[in-house]
């Protein structure tokens, strides 16, 4: 990693397969499950499209080598396996998604598809109800900021299906989101009733102390047991509340980016806790 490489770093712990692996491993030392993504979101070359779905089918193959897929699945953005290649990207991303739902089913594990900028969410749900034909235990991203989603919660909420619900990444425009954070909360809020109450199988990705303290309490109203539901969190965010949700019993999930595309990732993390900017100035500084 050639730049401030501490920072990187804390966010991202490695570039190679192994050491998602090993990440992984160590994870699972503390009772903590993983999901994997390899960088390299937003490709326009194919041939780059085509390395990243090898590498996943690669760290599958390593995950399963070592008896990390019973708590390890994988994350996948459609924008990093050709979903903008002029002409042929929905096509190209739907039959790239397959070969690694494949590769992931043979291992004994899932593929949850991430969410990006809200010109591709029409595109990536249809993916979805594609690949849940052949692999129904593939799951979905939906993002709270975005107004659309409670209708979405509301579609995907049935048995089966499996909901990372998050807040939202990505700066989006006012016909299409929330911009006020406390309206992203409430609809988060609603986003979680819906799914907490349906069928499906929701995984709260945030965190906000008051979503994942509201988020328990609804399990507890709609009957929803530790196993039923799962907190997620990313790889180095509040890494001793991952610790303590998981020793009170709860299925806790860590998403562990890692790959040499780390700049992107990096950069969302930064804006939204502008705090982190001083130490990666510093760190760049110090180089
Ligand atoms: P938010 O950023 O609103 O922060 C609320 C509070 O949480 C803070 O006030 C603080 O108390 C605490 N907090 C947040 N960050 C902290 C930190 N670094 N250190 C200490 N406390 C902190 N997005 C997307 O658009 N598409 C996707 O596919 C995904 N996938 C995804 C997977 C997983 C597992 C997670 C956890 C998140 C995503 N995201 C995502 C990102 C998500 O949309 C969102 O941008 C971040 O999770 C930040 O939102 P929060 O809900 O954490 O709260």
């Amino acid at each position: 990693m050639p730049v401030s490489a501490g920072i990187v770093r804390s966010y991202v712990p490695g570039e190679t397969n192994e050491s998602a692996a090993d990440a992984t491993a160590g994870l699972a030392q503390d009772g903590l499950l993983v999901t994997l993504d390899f960088l390299g979101e937003d490709t326009l070359d194919a041939d780059q499209a085509e390395a990243t779905v090898a590498a996943y089918v690669d760290v599958l193959k390593q995950l399963s080598a070592r008896g990390l897929t019973r708590g390890a699945e994988v994350s996948v953005k459609l924008s990093a396996i050709g979903q903008f290649l002029p002409e042929v990207g929905h096509k190209t991303a739907l039959e790239n998604a397959r070969t690694i739902c494949r590769a992931a089913r043979n291992a004994g594990t899932t593929v949850t598809l991430d969410m990006e900028d809200h010109t591709t969410t029409d595109s990536t749900l249809s993916i979805l109800r594609e690949l849940r034909k052949d692999f129904p235990e593939t799951g979905a991203v939906l993002q709270a900021m975005l107004h659309r989603t409670e209708a979405d919660c509301r579609a995907l909420a049935h048995e089966g299906s499996r909901v990372r619900l998050c807040k939202g990444a990505y700066l989006e425009p006012e016909d299409v989101a929330f911009q006020d954070r406390l309206d992203v909360d409430k609809s988060y809020v609603r986003c979680l009733k819906v799914l907490l109450a349906g069928e499906g199988y929701p995984m709260i990705a945030t965190h906000d102390p008051r979503m994942i303290e509201i988020a328990g309490s609804l399990a507890s109203r709609y009957g929803r047991t530790p196993g039923t539901y799962e907190f997620q969190m990313l790889y180095g965010i509040r890494p001793d509340e991952q610790r303590r949700l998981a020793e009170k019993g709860e299925r806790v999930r860590v998403y562990v980016p890692y790959g040499t595309e780390w700049y992107g990732y990096l950069m969302r993390r930064l804006a939204e806790r502008p705090q982190n900017l001083s130490f990666f100035v510093k760190s760049l500084i110090s180089k």
